[in-house]
């Protein structure tokens, strides 16, 4: 296996449980798989600039830091070592204080080369439900129309993304209490595009 999948979903969606999830299973299976969380490179990247933020306060920075630190974050996952398919955790939009700001611009996206866009959805209704209950995290839009609008946004840049880099968008569903299963139709989506 070999190759680059973007995973993106929107926050309180699942996505981290999921993804953990899929890494117990792809171990389980012997498939060779490493996950990386663009936030988590972002983060690293932050303090090394002397900035030690909390990883919900980064998309309430400087636009234009986050955009230098968002482009050397792509470019440090973009040099992955090793044989293993390479799921890139991350978020197709992120809400600044200056509007809605893709998360994978074009630069992001040529230094990620993704052979395949899934997006991790779930109901509205269950969305809200999980950010309101989530009291780990900072969580924006606690109601329905929120996670509705969230929803849409996430879709219009995936499809701005597979326009640009002439791949495929999968969606899958994170269902309330289905999260291994979520985890196995997303092995499944991976191991056919890599
Ligand atoms: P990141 O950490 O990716 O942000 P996030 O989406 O807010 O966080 P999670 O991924 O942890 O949330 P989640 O939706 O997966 O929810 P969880 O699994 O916890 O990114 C952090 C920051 O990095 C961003 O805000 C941004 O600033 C920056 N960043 C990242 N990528 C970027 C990019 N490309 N460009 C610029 N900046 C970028 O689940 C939520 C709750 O739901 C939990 O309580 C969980 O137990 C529950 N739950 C989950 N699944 C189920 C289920 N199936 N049934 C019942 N409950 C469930």
């Amino acid at each position: 296996m070999q190759g680059t999948i973007i995973v993106a979903g929107i926050p309180g969606v699942g996505k981290t449980t999921v993804l953990l999830e899929l890494d117990r299973l792809a171990k389980e299976k012997n498939v060779p798989l490493k996950i990386v969380n663009f936030g988590n490179v972002m983060s690293e990247l932050f303090k090394k600039s002397g900035k030690t933020i909390h990883r919900d306060h980064m998309r309430r920075q400087d636009i234009t830091l986050q955009s230098r630190i968002q482009q050397q974050a792509a470019r440090i996952i973009s040099r992955t070592p090793g044989k293993a398919a390479v799921v890139v955790d991350t978020h197709m939009f992120v809400k600044t204080a200056d509007g809605v700001w893709p998360g994978t611009p074009q630069k992001v996206l040529e230094a990620l080369d993704p052979n395949m866009i899934i997006l991790i959805e779930a109901d509205a209704e269950e969305i809200a439900q999980r950010r309101a209950t989530d009291a780990t995290r900072y969580r924006d839009g606690g109601n329905v129309e929120d996670a509705k609008e969230d929803l849409q946004w996430s879709r219009y840049m995936a499809s701005c993304n597979a326009v640009l880099a002439g791949v495929p968008i999968q969606i899958v569903h994170n269902r309330d209490g289905q999260q291994a299963k979520t985890a196995i139709d997303l092995l499944d989506m991976i191991q056919k595009r890599t």
